[in-house]
């Protein structure tokens, strides 16, 4: 569980986030969502630590974030699993080697207990039979889900993805929301995942905060989302195809 209170983070004169409160769940999907420079980017930075938030609190289970010294915040960074925009894999490292990354990193275990964790997660995105295979020869979607295995390598108690599926057409993004949810479900990680796209908070929203201009202006579930009464939450999910489809079948 991650909880927010009142977090704020400004550039020089310019306030990006204007206090968020708000409760990230264990074992839940949490979907931020928002428009283009809203502040879903800096504010998941700010949860990770690398932005120092201006004012405000991060508590992991209880913890504070703002008060632990270095060295705690290096140990609670090894329980943390992150997916950026660009999958951001090593071109010069097999698949399998990126998998294995945090946990020469970080592992104090032995090489081949390493290997053997990393072909498990390989083997949890579907990928066993890439490991020996490059970066630039698998596609856009494989990439996703080595960068999904590397990120759970290390068995993270939290997940942050941030546009999981930019560059994705929507079939693959699909089958990366279900893999990042069932994952979530599975070790009972608090995830957190930035998006714009209707079709994820639509399948996997159990929690969607969205923010405008800085600051929560709706909470709720996917559930919710379709008759919740916010205008500009409303127009901003009507400018989505999906949202238009719906209410298309529905007259
Ligand atoms: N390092 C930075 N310095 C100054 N302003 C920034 C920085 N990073 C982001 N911003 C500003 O913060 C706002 C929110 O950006 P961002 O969190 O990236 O939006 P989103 O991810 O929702 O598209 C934007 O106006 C952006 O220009
Ligand atoms: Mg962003």
């Amino acid at each position: 569980m991650i909880k927010l209170v009142e977090l704020r983070k400004s550039f020089e004169d310019k306030e990006v986030l204007k206090g968020i409160n708000t409760t990230f769940e264990a074992g839940k999907t949490n979907l931020i969502i928002g428009q283009s420079g809203s502040g879903k980017t800096v504010l998941m930075k700010c949860i990770v630590g690398l932005f120092e938030p201006t004012s405000g609190h991060i508590y992991y289970h209880g913890r504070d974030f703002m008060a632990m010294k270095k060295k705690e915040r290096m140990l609670l960074r090894r329980e943390m699993g992150m997916i950026f925009q660009n999958a951001a894999l090593f071109d010069s490292l097999s698949v399998l080697e990126n998998v294995m990354f945090p946990l020469d990193m970080f592992s104090e275990e032995s090489y081949k207990r390493r290997r053997r964790r990393a072909e498990f997660c390989l083997d949890r995105v579907n990928l066993s039979e890439a490991g020996d295979k490059y970066p630039g020869e698998i596609s856009g979607g494989m990439q996703k889900r080595v960068a999904i295995a590397r990120a759970i390598a290390l068995n993270p108690k939290y997940l942050f993805c941030d546009e999981p599926n930019s560059g994705l057409d929507p079939k693959t993004s699909l089958v990366i929301d279900e893999l990042i949810h069932s994952i979530t479900q599975e070790f009972g990680t608090t995830t957190i995942i930035n998006t714009h796209d209707m079709n994820s908070v639509m399948g996997i929203g159990e929690h969607i905060l969205y923010i405008y201009g800085g600051h929560r202006e709706w909470e709720g579930t996917k559930d919710e989302v379709m008759t919740a009464e916010n205008e500009r939450l409303n127009s901003f999910i009507f400018a989505s195809d999906l949202f238009r489809k719906v209410k298309e079948i529905n007259g």
